[in-house]
């Protein structure tokens, strides 16, 4: 009765593990800022709807919104403007959007493992294969470049890359970015690259692959940024010739975005100050995250510096659905690393999207349980 694609497509683990919390459970799931939208970005979204702003707009975005924008990619490069910028209904449209703009049925297209749980069934859904490369915690979850070169073939169209990362937390340096792109262009690949926790970085600062190639479609999202996941707003940012193609299709999905939720960011474009107080207090929250996992026998972790994720290995035998699902019986909601891929297994992906006090509680009932592992055998 359904396609295949379909049949093939699976709803997230992230999700799954949602719905079977039960109540009161201490929440170090959540994928969105546990923070309210600066208030004069609420404000602006309500004078809009107020002021009968509830219509259709633009198919790319209202042009206030891409100038603005494409304002802040100019020290990146210095040409961009308007046209390069297509406002999208999420990061998540704007990703299904560049799959079915960039790939072609039986296109290879290299994706994160661990990596964010869209990329594979955007490519499939696109009839595209994806194929993993890695990101290893001895590496410090930064991509092996001799696994790429093997991992290329003459059907390779493109690499999706993410940093921040999300679920490890981590932010590639400026020269791994430049041996991505040289590699990208060496064999003729587009790059997507998902930026959507640009601005959440703890020691250094994200290194944008927008001006460093021809061949490069950004994704960001103002879910993260002004912490209005609700609100489903985003955009792409691409080469003109590839932003008209890439609009083609975001109309397709969705005619336009949603004309309020454009207005309420917009104000929101006109300071950082709401975004740094959120990334100061997730700065502190990785600290004792890093601290207290750093004190739980059988866990090991590499310090995030950049999104509101730890991604910790543990060294029991057990699955990190097992891990996951004791801890929740336990009280402590906590997504099991093999929903990010197969390098995901022996590990648990935490939010710091928690209050302090919050974060403090569930990383005891982790210990606790690490700590009856250690007593009796797992
Ligand atoms: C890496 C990454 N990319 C994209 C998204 C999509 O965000 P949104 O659809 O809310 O803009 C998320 C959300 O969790 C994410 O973690």
């Amino acid at each position: 009765m359904v396609a295949q694609r379909t049949r093939e497509v699976e709803i997230s683990g992230i999700r799954k593990m949602f719905e079977s919390a039960p109540p009161d459970s201490i929440n170090l799931g959540l994928g969105e800022p546990d923070f309210d939208p600066p208030e004069e970005v609420v404000e602006a979204f309500c004078r809009a709807v107020r002021e009968g702003h509830n219509h259709y707009g633009p198919s790319a975005g209202i042009p206030a919104l891409r100038d603005k924008l494409a304002e802040r990619y100019r020290d990146r490069e210095p040409g961009t403007g308007r046209e390069n910028v297509i406002v999208t209904g999420s990061g998540s449209e704007g990703l299904m959007a560049a799959a079915l703009a960039l790939y072609n049925p039986g296109d290879e297209v290299l994706v994160p493992n661990p990596g964010f749980v869209l990329y594979a069934p955007h490519a499939r859904l696109a009839g595209a294969v994806p194929v993993s490369y890695s990101l290893k915690e001895a590496d410090g979850y930064l991509p092996d470049f001799a696994e790429l070169e093997r991992l290329v073939t003459p059907r390779t169209s493109a690499l999706v890359v993410n940093s921040p990362s999300n679920p490890t937390g981590a932010v590639f340096p400026k020269s791994v970015v430049d041996r991505l792109v040289a590699f990208a262009d060496r064999h003729g690949l587009t790059i997507v690259s998902d930026e959507v926790y640009e601005e959440i970085v703890y020691e250094t600062p994200a290194t944008s692959f927008w001006g460093r190639s021809d061949r490069v479609v950004i994704v960001n999202s103002f879910s993260k940024m002004l912490a209005t996941t609700g609100w489903r707003i985003g955009f792409l940012v691409a080469p003109r010739p590839l932003a008209i193609e890439l609009n083609k299709i975001h109309y397709h999905i969705m005619a336009c975005p949603s004309t309020p939720a454009q207005m309420g960011v917009l104000a929101g474009l006109a300071s950082t100050a709401g975004t740094r107080r959120m990334v100061r207090e997730f700065r502190a929250r990785r600290d004792l995250v890093v601290r207290l996992l750093g004190k739980i026998p059988g866990m090991s972790l590499v310090s995030p510096g950049g999104a509101f994720y730890a991604f910790p290995r543990f060294a029991w035998p057990h699955s990190s659905q097992d891990v996951a699902g004791a801890l929740l019986g336990r009280g402590v909601i906590t997504t099991p690393g093999n929903a990010f891929g197969s390098l995901g297994a022996a590990h648990l992906r935490l939010s710091f999207a928690a209050s302090r006090p919050n974060l403090r509680r569930g990383l005891r009932l982790i210990a606790d349980y690490a700590g009856e592992l250690a007593e009796n055998g797992p």
